[in-house]
């Protein structure tokens, strides 16, 4: 079994990847996405995005980042995943999923989902311009706004060459409302040889067994509740190995916070910094009723502070 870290845009940047896939359990985690448009990108929109890429491509605790790309020129894709692996990508996966309207009125991301055979000619163009050894993923939705493409896109990437497809099991139009469909992935799963990633709605132990035996996937994405619950994963490993589950304390997630302000100051010391962490405060707070409390009283303390060296002497302090 694997787990693997969603890539989330404005949320799971360097940093929050660095601090969630070190409490351990993530396999790999994706890139925020980078969109191709018409060009190679330079160097340093890679490095902006992925600074792992320095650091040999992978996370602090040595988990692999795969690099997503978003684009819908099959040309222009290939080109940029042959940069990404040059400049040190140790794998690569396309977004055939964003709902995003600006993305889509462009014609990519999740609108592509009508087009199953202009997916399998982006997938196998880019899968021909990185070597074979590059584990090589593409990430879809069910479809835009109804499911009735979603086998032949999957056989259309399986057939372009791609090692495993993870699938959100939502449309487009259900946006993230609509509870996921995991009975889907079954079908889909059962449509092609390559592996299924699961992803939609994995928020605990429960859920993550209730997908495995309603997908009956051996691989599986965590998004939202990884930001939420940043020891889920390794929770999910214990449950796996039968093994007794780790309680986690609030004042475990508050190291964390801590360490992620830490991280961020020594990049940057900015207004926005100190706006992030308490964003993930906020988060954090609505992980569970035991860390709810901690997590609240917390950000009354830091809610009207500016700057990281602020933030990060209350979080010492406590
Ligand atoms: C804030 C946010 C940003 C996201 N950014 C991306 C992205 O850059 N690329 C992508 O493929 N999916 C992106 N997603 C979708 C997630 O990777 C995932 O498919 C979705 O959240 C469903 O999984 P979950 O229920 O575990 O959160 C994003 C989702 C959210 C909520």
């Amino acid at each position: 079994m694997k787990l693997i870290l969603a890539p989330m845009e404005g949320l799971l940047d360097t940093y929050l990847r660095e601090i969630i896939t070190n409490t351990g359990g993530y396999d790999w985690c994706v890139s925020e996405f980078i969109r191709v448009t018409t060009m190679v990108l330079p160097d340093k929109v890679f490095y902006r995005s992925v600074p792992e890429l320095l650091n040999g491509g992978v996370t602090r605790s040595g988990t692999p980042v795969y690099i997503q790309l978003m684009g819908n020129n099959p040309s222009v894709v290939s080109d940029n995943a042959a940069k990404a692996v040059e400049l040190g990508a140790l794998g690569l996966d396309l977004n055939f999923g964003c709902p995003s309207p600006t993305v889509n009125g462009k014609g990519a991301g999740a609108i592509l989902l009508n087009e199953p055979e202009k997916v399998h000619q982006i997938v196998a163009a880019a899968r021909q311009a990185v070597p074979s050894t590059t584990p090589f993923m593409a990430k879809v939705r069910l479809g835009y706004d109804h499911t009735d493409n979603i086998i032949e896109i999957a056989q259309g990437i399986e057939a372009a060459g791609a090692d495993m497809i993870t699938v959100h099991a939502r449309t487009s139009a259900d946006k993230y409302i609509a509870p996921a469909r995991w009975e889907w992935l079954a079908r889909i799963r059962e449509s092609i040889k390559i592996p299924v990633i699961a992803n939609g709605d994995i928020t605990d132990i429960n859920s993550f067994q209730q997908c495995r035996s309603i997908s009956g996937c051996d691989h599986f994405m965590i998004g939202r509740a990884s930001v939420r619950h940043p020891f889920l994963a390794l929770q999910i490993q214990q449950s796996i190995r039968n093994q007794s589950i780790q309680h986690i304390s609030w004042p475990q997630q508050q190291e964390l916070l801590l360490q992620f302000a830490i991280l961020m100051r020594k990049s940057k010391n900015d207004i926005g910094s100190a706006s992030r962490v308490k964003k993930w405060l906020k988060i954090l707070s609505k992980g569970s009723k035991t860390t709810q409390q901690g997590a609240d009283k917390m950000f009354d303390q830091i809610k009207e502070m500016k700057t990281l060296d602020q933030i990060s002497q209350v979080l010492t302090a406590v």
